[in-house]
């Protein structure tokens, strides 16, 4: 894809308690859905949509994030020596994606002070962020990702721009929610105030953040000046309130499926939904859960 954006921030630098005991030795991003983990899907997502540079921003405990992406010397060698050679491919492929690059979180002071540590990498170019436990897939191969759609955004705008998603009256307060009026572009809304996980009462809307952004390096700017705000973290939606009052903030909608993988049941129904995508596993995940749907009352 054609893009001005080539730097992507992933933040994985949460504990990932909801996980837990799984997650007691093995990051949320490394968990697998059938036969990769979490986080490749994320990456497989930047890359498509014409990332080149994918900045980790991680924390203790994660460096097996970074060895995914490295070089095995003994798997390698093992698997070429018993002539697996898709196998070998396949893993080769993995470490041969992008540039990896990552950026040490010492504490865990919030989303938006994640993504202010990837600024000496970003510098002073507009960059993406994906959420390292969001998954985002196309509905087929001619669709966009929800990143693919923000790249034409801001190719289009040259402004910040983040993914919206409508959700229901019961999950706003487990997202970011923004305000926002329709414009002259169909896919595009402008977005004039964003909050973190409001009460129904208190929600501008029912347009949710889903974790999938474009900013441009202003963001910085914002962020090193915010005071802790909800929950008393450093917000990523603080500082895009102040983009969008000051330099303007886009939101678009998409079309792709997504699941949040770092919620249990979202985990479940991204195991579902991409086993079945699978022709291997089709069939046979079919008439598995054919079955059991028909022995539920
Ligand atoms: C974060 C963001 C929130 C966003 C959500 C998407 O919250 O703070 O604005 O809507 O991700 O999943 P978290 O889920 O990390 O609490």
């Amino acid at each position: 894809m054609n893009s001005m954006i080539k730097k992507a921030v992933i933040p994985a630098a949460g504990l990932g308690t909801r996980f837990l005991p799984a997650t007691k030795n093995t990051p949320k991003e490394l968990l697998p859905i059938i036969d990769k983990p979490i986080i490749l899907y994320v990456v497989e997502e930047a890359i498509k949509a014409g990332i080149e540079d994918i900045i980790f921003i991680s924390g203790r405990g994660k460096h097996n994030i970074e060895d995914f992406f490295d070089i095995s010397v003994e798997l390698e060698l093992h698997l070429k020596q018993k002539n697996q050679l898709d196998l070998l491919e396949r893993i080769e492929n993995v470490r041969n994606l992008a540039n990896i690059i990552s950026v040490r979180q010492k504490k865990a002071l919030g989303l938006g002070h994640a993504v202010l540590c990837a600024k000496p990498v970003v510098g002073k170019e507009p960059f993406a962020v994906l959420l390292g436990d969001e998954i985002s897939i196309a509905k087929d191969e001619q669709s966009n990702t929800a990143l693919e759609s923000l790249v034409e955004g801001y190719n289009k705008t040259e402004q910040s721009i983040t993914s919206i998603m409508k959700v229901e009256k019961s999950e706003v307060s487990k997202y970011g929610i923004v305000a926002l009026e329709k414009t002259e572009d169909e896919s595009l809304f402008k977005i004039t105030d964003v909050v973190e996980k409001p009460s129904l009462q208190n929600a501008p809307s029912q347009y949710a953040l889903p974790g999938r952004y474009i900013f441009k390096p202003s963001v910085f700017q914002f962020l090193e000046n915010l005071k802790p705000g909800k929950n008393n973290e450093i917000q990523l939606t603080d500082a895009m309130t102040l983009e969008a009052k000051k330099n303007g903030l886009l939101g678009a909608t998409f079309d792709a499926k997504r699941f949040d993988a770092g919620d249990k049941l979202g985990y479940l129904m991204a195991n579902i939904e991409l086993g079945l995508q699978r022709p291997e596993l089709h069939e046979g995940l079919k008439k598995f859960l054919i079955e059991t749907v028909n022995k539920i009352n």
